[in-house]
C-alpha cells in the first residue's frame, strides 16, 4: 500500500504513524525516477590514464598507483601535488556544469585511506575534507551524490583504482582488512545519514573481484550483508535510515544475483559495470556490433529485482587511452599490449577529440544513445568519467563539447535505434 494511503488509514483508525515502521524515506525516487549521472573519476583516488601528468612528473616509473605515490616520494613533495590536484580537478564549476547538463547524480570514489590509514600504509590523507566540499556543492546545485568506496585495505581487485595496483588482491583474505572496511562504512553513514537527501546511496565497495573465484565471493556476499545492517539500520535493528545501499555485482552475470538480499531486505540497489573493450573479442567489434551489444543489455536490467544501476560505461569503443591498462601496459586495440593482436590504430580515437573524424564522433553519439536507451531500461546510468586529461572519447565533458552527448540527455537523435 502506498505511505500516503497507509498514514491515512491509520489516521482513520486513530493510530497515530508510528516513523519506525513507515519512515523510510529515500532522497531519490530510485525505480521510478531514472539515474543520470557522472562518476569524478581520477579525483580522490588518482588513476594514471585519467591524469597521466602527475604520474609523469614524478619521473618515476614505478610509481603506478595512489599507494606507490606515497611510497616511493617525499612526503612533503607528494603532499603538495596531491593538494594542488584536489583543489583544481574538479571544483564547485564542475557541479554548476554537471547540473547544466542535465543530470541528477555523481559518483565519487573514495578511498579507505581518506577515514583511516594503517601503520606502515605510505597513502598520504586530506581527501575528506573534499568529500565534504562535494557533499556541499551536490546540495547546492540539487544533485544527489554516491559516496563509492573505491579501495579497500588490501585492495578488492588489484586495479590501480582501488589504490594498490597488485596481481592478487588480498582484501577478501585477510578479516582485518574486512573489519576495517566495515568501520569505514559506519563512519561514512555516520557523517551523511541526516543529509540523505544530498547522499541518498553508499556503494561499500567498488568493483571486488568476483572474477577470482568463490574464495572471493563469499566475503563479498557476506560483506554486502554486513554492509546493510551498517548502512540501512546504523542506529539500531529496528531504526532504518533512509540511505539506500549499491551493491556491486562483482562481475557475475545478473543471473547470479538472482533473489539475493530481495526478501526480507528494503533500500538495496545493484551496480553493474559495462565496458566493451576489455576483452580480445569485444575490443575488435566493428561499430554496429558494438551498438547491438550495448542495446542486448535492456531485457535483463528490465527484469532484475532489484534496482539496478549502470554505474560506470563509456562511449569510448577501445582501450587506447594512454595507461588505461595500466601504467607502461599498452593497449589490445592497436596490439600493444602483450599477448595481443593488432585490430587497428590507435590514431584519432583517443586524445583529443579535435582529431576525431566525423564518422567516429557519429558512432559515439549513436553508441552513447543505445547505452542510454538500454539502461534506462533499469534505473539509470552513471558513466565513467567526467573529465579526463587526455582521454576526450572517456570524458563527458568533452562529449557536451564534440557534440557525441547531448545538453539534454534526454533530448535522443536515434531514438529508435534499439528497435
Ligand atoms: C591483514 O591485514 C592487515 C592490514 O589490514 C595487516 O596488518 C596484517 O598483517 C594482515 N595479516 C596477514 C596475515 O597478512
Ligand atoms: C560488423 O560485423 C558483423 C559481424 O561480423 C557483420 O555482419 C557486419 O556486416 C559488420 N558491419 C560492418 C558495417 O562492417
Ligand atoms: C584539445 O585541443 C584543443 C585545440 O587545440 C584545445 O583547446 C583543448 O584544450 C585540447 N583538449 C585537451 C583535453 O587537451
Amino acid at each position: 500500500m502506498p505511505l500516503l494511503n497507509r498514514l491515512l488509514s491509520l489516521a482513520v483508525l486513530g493510530v497515530s504513524a508510528v516513523p519506525s515502521v513507515l519512515s523510510f524515506q529515500p532522497g531519490f525516487s530510485y525505480g521510478s525516477e531514472k539515474v543520470r549521472g557522472v562518476n569524478l573519476g581520477g579525483w580522490l583516488v588518482l588513476e594514471p590514464w585519467i591524469t597521466p601528468s602527475i604520474f609523469e612528473n614524478t619521473g618515476n616509473d614505478d610509481i603506478v598507483d595512489e599507494w606507490t605515490f606515497g611510497e616511493y616520494q617525499d612526503y612533503d613533495t607528494a603532499k603538495a601535488v596531491l593538494q594542488d590536484h584536489w583543489n583544481s580537478w574538479i571544483t564547485e564549476d564542475d557541479f554548476a556544469a554537471i547540473a547544466a547538463a542535465g543530470l541528477n547524480h555523481v559518483r565519487l570514489p573514495v578511498g579507505y585511506w581518506a577515514f583511516a590509514v594503517g601503520s606502515g600504509e605510505p597513502y598520504i590523507t586530506g581527501q575528506l575534507d573534499y568529500v565534504k566540499k562535494a557533499i556541499t556543492w551536490a546540495s547546492d546545485y540539487d544533485l544527489k551524490l554516491i559516496i563509492d568506496l573505491h579501495g579497500a585495505p588490501g585492495s578488492q581487485n588489484g586495479f590501480d583504482n582501488s589504490g594498490q595496483r597488485m596481481s592478487y588482491p588480498t582484501w577478501h583474505s585477510n578479516q582485518t582488512n574486512v573489519d576495517r572496511t566495515n568501520e569505514i562504512i559506519k563512519t561514512i553513514i555516520s557523517m551523511v545519514d541526516s543529509e540523505y537527501e544530498t547522499v541518498p546511496i553508499i556503494a561499500p565497495l567498488n568493483e571486488p573481484a568476483g572474477f577470482d573465484g568463490d574464495d572471493v565471493l563469499t566475503v563479498v556476499k557476506q560483506y554486502w550483508k554486513d554492509s546493510y545492517g551498517n548502512i540501512r539500520y546504523p542506529y539500531d535493528s529496528s531504526t532504518e535510515s533512509n540511505t539506500v545501499e549499491l551493491i556491486h555485482d562483482a562481475f557475475q552475470s545478473l543471473s547470479y544475483w538472482d533473489g539475493f538480499m530481495v526478501d526480507g531486505y528494503d533500500g538495496v540497489a545493484m551496480d553493474t559495470h559495462i565496458y566493451q573493450m576489455f576483452s580480445d573479442k569485444q575490443v575488435a567489434y566493428n561499430y554496429s556490433q558494438h551498438i547491438k551489444e550495448a542495446c542486448s543489455h535492456g531485457s535483463s536490467l528490465a527484469d532484475f529485482d532489484l534496482w539496478i544501476i549502470v554505474g560506470e560505461w563509456t562511449p569510448a569503443s577501445t582501450d587506447c587511452a594512454k595507461w588505461l591498462n595500466g601504467r607502461g601496459t599498452g593497449a589490445r586495440y592497436d596490439g600493444t599490449m602483450s599477448g595481443t593482436t593488432a585490430v587497428g590504430s590507435c590514431t584519432g580515437k583517443t586524445g583529443n577529440a579535435t582529431s576525431f573524424s566525423s564518422d567516429y564522433k557519429q558512432f559515439m553519439r549513436q553508441y552513447w544513445e543505445a547505452q542510454v536507451i538500454s539502461y534506462e531500461k533499469g534505473s539509470g546510468w552513471i558513466q565513467w568519467t567526467w573529465k579526463a586529461e587526455n582521454a576526450d572519447d572517456w570524458s563527458y565533458q568533452a562529449g557536451l563539447k564534440y557534440g557525441w552527448i547531448p545538453q539534454d540527455p534526454t533530448d535522443l537523435e536515434y531514438p529508435n535505434i534499439c528497435d
